[in-house]
């Protein structure tokens, strides 16, 4: 059967930035950003970005592009005779945490939608939208009722077929989503106290640069932010037909998602100030943020209808290109068909977010890794140890297996200043960057 493909680069690239720009700008890169200072957390990931993040996420694209296959297809046929496929295994895996507990965040994000639409959500609870939220997200049935409900989703579009559903999608959603941001991030800075908040994100402190974890988490938060390393761009990539130029379009892919970033930082950091919030208080963060401010804004039930709904879109155009890569290995390796293989990981990934929600609540006492709970823990394999992993690992297939010419090539760079600089980063600066900061977090552990 014929391997399908985008029907323009443009396709791709928005389905691209649709797969990055997603719970990890807004809900993700705050709560983090907030854990490790604020200010230097953020100069430490725009680094983060672009010295190992965009270059990286243009080797991963070329490999896809070039293999025209899965991610465990994509290294056994460039490397066939030796194991490099089992960090394609480890990929797939990394896609399947992810997801578990992608889809239950996103779980939240539909909740919120549905109670501002009912309009339940608009009364300000009695002891206030924080101990509301806490109270749901630890309640035993309802949370795992909406994350059904958005994998329900999500396996939807991913057993119709990229292709139609998504590309349309994220053309109408990506702009609506960047308006409402904006206007957000306006309004946001012109509420009593945002200067705190403002500072807080942009006068970096750089005392936290002592501590290696933050370097670790803004490492961890690029991976995560730009969906690097675990086989969503490379799977994407490979329904890319060879004529497609890649450089522009992955600079572009990675500008965008900075971008969101910062400009949720500025929604979101001000009215945490302003209403007192603690700004190291978790994945939480924005779920309790956010309502504040749309209460106090006149429409503020009408902008949060939008708002959320734009959320669980961008979450959605994220969530699906998690389950397209072990659906593709799927249905390679093992033969089956589009529908059957979307079915199965989606029950699975059910299955196991039914842990990371119960996580929450009945089972917050279950803390796998150092203090941290069933959510965190499967974060903090995925995004701090298995991203980087496969990362560094895709850097040296290219930097080292193929010779440069060969590098080069897969990649649409040519022998000039542009392309020597691309290979010196893939080659030895990113690799080495990375193990160093993986190393340093190991040993301080
Ligand atoms: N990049 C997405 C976000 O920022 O929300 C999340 C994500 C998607 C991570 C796909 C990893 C991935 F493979
Ligand atoms: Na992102």
């Amino acid at each position: 059967m014929q391997r399908e493909h985008w029907a323009s680069r443009l396709g791709f690239m928005l389905a691209a930035m649709g797969s990055a720009v997603g719970l990890g700008n807004i809900w993700r890169f705050s709560y983090v950003a907030g854990e490790n200072g604020g200010g230097a957390f953020l100069v430490l990931y725009m680094v983060s970005v672009l010295i190992i993040g965009i270059p990286l996420l243009l080797v991963e694209v070329s490999i896809g592009r070039k293999a025209q296959r899965d991610i465990v297809g994509s290294y056994k046929k460039l490397v066939p005779d030796k194991p490099w496929f089992m960090v394609g295994y480890l990929g797939v895996l990394a896609t399947l945490l992810i997801l578990s507990f992608y889809s239950v965040v996103a779980g939240w994000s539909l909740y919120y939608l549905w109670g501002y639409i009912t309009g339940d959500m608009a009364q300000m609870p009695l002891d206030g939208y924080g101990a509301t939220f806490d109270t749901f997200i630890s309640r035993d049935y309802a949370p795992v009722f909406w994350h059904g409900l958005f994998m329900i989703f999500t396996m939807v579009i991913v057993l119709v077929g990229v292709k139609n559903g998504i590309e349309l999608a994220n053309k109408i959603l990506m702009p609506v989503l960047a308006l409402l941001m904006i206007g957000l991030a306006v309004y946001s800075v012109t509420l009593p106290g945002s200067g705190e908040g403002l500072a807080f994100l942009f006068q970096p402190d750089w005392s936290v640069l002592k501590d290696p974890a933050v370097y670790f988490s803004a490492m961890g938060q690029a991976f995560f932010s730009l969906s690097l390393g675990i086989g969503t761009m490379m799977t994407y990539g490979s329904y890319l037909s060879k004529s497609q130029k890649l450089p522009g379009a992955v600079v572009g892919i990675g500008v965008m998602d900075t971008l969101f970033a910062v400009i949720s930082g500025i929604v979101i950091f001000p009215a945490v100030f302003a209403f007192g919030i603690d700004p190291s208080s978790g994945p939480t963060l924005v779920f309790i943020t956010l309502p504040e401010i749309f209460y106090q804004m006149s429409f503020g039930n009408v902008i949060a209808v939008i708002f959320f709904m734009a959320l669980s879109f961008a979450a959605i155009s994220s969530s699906i290109s998690l389950l397209e890569v072990p659906v593709a290995y799927l249905m390679r390796a093992a033969k089956m068909s589009r529908k059957a293989a979307s079915l199965l990981v989606s029950i699975g990934v059910f299955i196991s977010g039914v842990t990371v929600s119960l996580g929450m609540g009945r089972w917050s006492g279950v803390t796998p890794i150092g203090n941290r709970n069933i959510l965190d823990s499967m974060d903090y394999i995925a995004s701090n140890v298995l991203m980087p992993i496969c990362g560094l690992s895709m850097a040296l297939l290219v930097g080292w297996y193929f010779n440069r010419k060969e590098a080069l090539h897969a990649s649409d760079l040519n022998n000039n200043q542009i392309g020597g600089t691309w290979y010196l980063l893939i080659k030895f600066i990113a690799p080495i960057l990375i193990l160093i900061i993986f190393l340093n977090e190991i040993v301080n552990v």
